[in-house]
This record gives structure tokens, C-alpha cells and sequence, in this order.
């Protein structure tokens, strides 16, 4: 699904306003709730083209990129040889992680849960791979909201969209898998997809935030 041009054109989303403020508030949300530490293993599940990888790596995390999609790799590890950033980047699907059980410190899988139909498999398969007192985050768009909205719309009408795979999640569907070792929540991304130029910042997510639904949402959970 993430091959070929789409791959390629991927991180030019990164380049755009909107695109970078959106990375920037679920990067900042994401990074507050997981406080890595210099030298901590992580798992990136579904890392793509590496953008949450790298920002690990460049904090001195000890990062595992995995992926189903080798054309999103080549580009995560054309950026870590850039930077000379040691990120270890593996084809490998989340339903059927080939490593021993509580290999990680942290497991972090950010916009790849939206492209998870079986979340039970998944997710159990994201536990087992944490280390006992380490947190796995799980970043995803939020169904409910104007960019969950703008995503199906997407789905429908363009046959090629990645979004034909996705199955768009809910606050309510992550609460249920493990609610017992859920430890924390976040919701961002006030800021709708149609807002004007001068809101996309954050002082627009600020106001935003009592007019619209979150458009990304996290979970964290600690392995007891
Ligand atoms: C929207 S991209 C997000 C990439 C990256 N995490 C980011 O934040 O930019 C979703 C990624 O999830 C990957 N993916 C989807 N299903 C997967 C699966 N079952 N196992 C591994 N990766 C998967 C896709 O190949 C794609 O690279």
C-alpha cells in the first residue's frame, strides 16, 4: 500500500505548513507522554520513512524501525545514513514481530494504527516485545474528528488513496485493549484541516480546542 510514488512523495507532507504543524503537535504530545532517555531501546512499529524513528535517534535512543513496506524503508534508511544516525531498519509486519519476548525499553507506533484491522494481534504482539516497567505508545487519527472525516471522505473517492485500507479508531477503542495497564491519554490536533493560514499554530490549537474534535489521539501503556 506504501509503495512506489506514494512512498516517495510521503515526507513532502512533512514540508507543507499544515503538515509540519501537524507533526509538531503529535511529535510534542507523543515525546511528553514517552519521555525517552538517551540509551533506551526502542521499537518504531510502522515507522515509514523513519520521522519518529530519527527524532529518537537523534535523543540517543538505541531505535528499531520496523515496516511492512521496503520502499518506505529505503527512504527511513537513506535518512539515517544522512545522518549518520545508527537506526536498525527492518521489513517486518506488526501481526508477526520476529523477536524474543521483552526485547524493548519502549514500543512507540505512531499514524500506522489506523492501518491495523486486527487490533487484538497486534497489540498483544506490541506487548509481548516490551520489556516489564517499559511504555508502549500508540499514536492514530481520530475517527470522530474533522481529520478522521477528511481521511474517509478521501477513501471514497480516490481509488489509489492509502486511506482505502485504513479502519480509523477511536479514543473508546484504544481504552479497551489492556485497560488495566493503560496509564495515560492525549488528545491534539484541534487545529482542523480546513483552518485558515493564521490559525495553524498554537495558539489556533489553543482556540480550537473547545470548537473541534481531536484529530490525533494517544495511549500509553505500562507493562506490569
Ligand atoms: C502513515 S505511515 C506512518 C509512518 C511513520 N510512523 C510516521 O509517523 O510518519 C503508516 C506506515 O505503517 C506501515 N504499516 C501498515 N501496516 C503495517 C503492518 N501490519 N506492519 C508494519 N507496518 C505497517 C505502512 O507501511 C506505513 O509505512
Amino acid at each position: 500500500m506504501f509503495k512506489g510514488l506514494i512512498a516517495e512523495k510521503y515526507d513532502e507532507w512533512y514540508k507543507e505548513k499544515l503538515g509540519k504543524f501537524v507533526d509538531e503537535v503529535e511529535t510534542n504530545a507523543a515525546l511528553d507522554l514517552l519521555s525517552p532517555r538517551s540509551g533506551m531501546s526502542l521499537l518504531d512499529a510502522g515507522c515509514g520513512t523513519g520521522n519518529f524513528s530519527l527524532k529518537l535517534a537523534r535523543r540517543g535512543c538505541k531505535v528499531l524501525g520496523v515496516d511492512i513496506s521496503a520502499d518506505m524503508l529505503a527512504i527511513a534508511r537513506c535518512k539515517a545514513e544522512q545522518e549518520q544516525l545508527p537506526i536498525e531498519l527492518l521489513e517486518m509486519d506488526v501481526y508477526d514481530l520476529r523477536f524474543a519476548d521483552n526485547s524493548f525499553d519502549g514500543v512507540i507506533s505512531m499514524a500506522a494504527w489506523e492501518f491495523i484491522k486486527d487490533e487484538e494481534t497486534a497489540f498483544a504482539q506490541l506487548y509481548r516485545v516490551l520489556k516489564p516497567g517499559g511504555k508502549l505508545l500508540i499514536g492514530t487519527i481520530n475517527q470522530n474528528s474533522p481529520w478522521g472525516k477528511l481521511y474517509q471522505d478521501i477513501a471514497r473517492q480516490d481509488e489509489g488513496s492509502v486511506f482505502r485500507h485504513a479502519c480509523f479508531k477511536t479514543m473508546e477503542d484504544l481504552r479497551k485493549l489492556k485497560p488495566e495497564e493503560l496509564i495515560d491519554t492525549r488528545e491534539c490536533l484541534f487545529v482542523p484541516p480546513n483552518a485558515p493560514e493564521h490559525m495553524i499554530n498554537l495558539t489556533g490549537e489553543e482556540q480550537y480546542k473547545n470548537l473541534e474534535k481531536p484529530g490525533f489521539i494517544i495511549a500509553v501503556w505500562e507493562k506490569k
